[in-house]
């Protein structure tokens, strides 16, 4: 019998990852820490909430005395680090909130780890704090020891969250670990992102938004995946070390965006070219022999079934699209595609 306690559990991954302790590791107690921001819609962990083994607290990883009072009731083994701000696009506007989360945050939890003890600290952490890579290399690839390297305050904020942790290891001994993962594409996945943005638009015959040229190639997971590396790394992993998560699977936006509409029958001519992102990443690609070789771990779900199973589920659940799309969802979209 172990308790983990798994903040940002009612967002994409983190509540995919909550789903599979649930399944998988029955004997485990799971306390998912959650504020419920603008991404997490709370009929995400509505089947979760009936199961005996899953306790939910409605509080803000920045509120120290909240994290607190809950390690003093709920004495977890395990921490697992999902919640943060993750949207690159909201971070260009808006950095600070990105600082205060993802980095004065994990602080919080990790403090609190010291002082109630902790078997281990997982932090999830993205390929993005290893910058870019250019388009025309495509024998480049990210390792654990590449240069951290960050182009946004999304991504820098997730490397400066990565420093405190490894310092927390190597100063106060923290039993710590790190993912690094690539693009996440699954159910549940919040509808300002690439893929179910894109759905979501064509649903609606609305314009599809590509950045740029579209060129611009992201390495794609499935998120079921990429919880189950995490899962490894906890049971597997060595403490005070870094894995990659990835699944070599390389696409241009401009790909992706034609399978979802040739998967819908919609259009080709929905896809519209807008102004490009600021400072727009070029291409990720993660080297995922380090987790490979050490957990045995390997992605299972290949894209071309991934993205059906993806399509699929959004198409079955278009209320919890709709929930995710009324009231702030309506003002960040003008703001941010209104006159781009
Ligand atoms: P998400 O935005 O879907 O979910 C984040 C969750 O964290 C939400 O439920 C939100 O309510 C919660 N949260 C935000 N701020 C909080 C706070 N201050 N206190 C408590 N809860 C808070 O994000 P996601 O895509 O599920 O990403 C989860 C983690 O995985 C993030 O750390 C992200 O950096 C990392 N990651 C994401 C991807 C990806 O492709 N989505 C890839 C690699 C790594
Ligand atoms: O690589 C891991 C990262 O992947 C995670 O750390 C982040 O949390 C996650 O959001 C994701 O970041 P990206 O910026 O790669 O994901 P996003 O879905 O925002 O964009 C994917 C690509 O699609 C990117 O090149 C920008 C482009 N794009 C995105 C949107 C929302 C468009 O062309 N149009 C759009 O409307």
């Amino acid at each position: 019998m172990k308790t983990i306690l798994v903040t940002g559990g009612a967002g994409f991954i983190g509540n995919c990852f909550c789903k599979l302790l649930l399944k998988e590791r029955p004997e485990w107690k799971v306390v998912n820490v959650d504020s419920l921001t603008y991404a997490a819609n709370p009929s995400t962990i509505k089947e979760e909430l009936k199961n005996p083994n899953y306790v939910f607290y409605k509080t803000d990883i920045r509120d120290r005395e909240g994290i607190f009072n809950i390690f003093e009731k709920e004495h977890p083994n395990i921490v697992v680090n999902f919640a943060a701000e993750s949207h690159v696009d909201r971070s260009i506007e808006n950095p600070g909130i990105f600082l205060e989360t993802n980095i004065l945050g994990t602080q919080i939890l990790m403090d609190a780890c010291r002082k109630y003890g902790i078997e281990r600290f997982h932090q999830v952490g993205t390929d993005e704090v290893y910058g870019d890579l250019p388009l025309d290399r495509p024998d480049l690839f990210f390792h654990e020891d590449t240069p951290i390297h960050t182009s946004s305050p999304y991504s820098t904020s997730k490397a400066s969250a990565d420093l405190l942790v490894l310092a927390y290891h190597r100063t106060y001994e923290l039993p710590v670990t790190i993912s690094r993962c690539s693009n996440n594409y699954g159910p549940y996945q919040f509808p300002e992102k690439l893929i179910p943005l894109m759905i979501n638009n064509a649903n609606h015959d609305k314009p599809l938004p590509v950045y740029g040229e579209g060129l611009n190639v992201r390495d794609w997971l499935y998120v079921e995946d990429h919880c189950r590396g995490i899962l490894s790394v906890l049971e597997k992993g060595r403490v005070g070390e870094i894995y990659n998560l990835g699944g070599h699977n390389e696409k241009a936006n401009i790909e992706i965006v034609k399978i979802i509409l040739k998967e819908l029958g919609k259009p080709e001519s929905l896809i519209t070219y807008v102004t490009d992102r600021k400072g727009h990443d070029q291409r990720y690609a993660i080297d995922p022999a380090k987790a490979m070789a050490e957990l045995g771990w390997q992605p299972t779900i290949m894209f071309k079934d991934g993205i059906k199973l993806t399509i699929k589920w959004y198409q079955e659940h278009k209320d919890w699209l709709d929930e995710c799309t009324s009231g702030e969802y309506l003002k960040y979209y003008k703001k941010m595609y209104g006159d781009r």
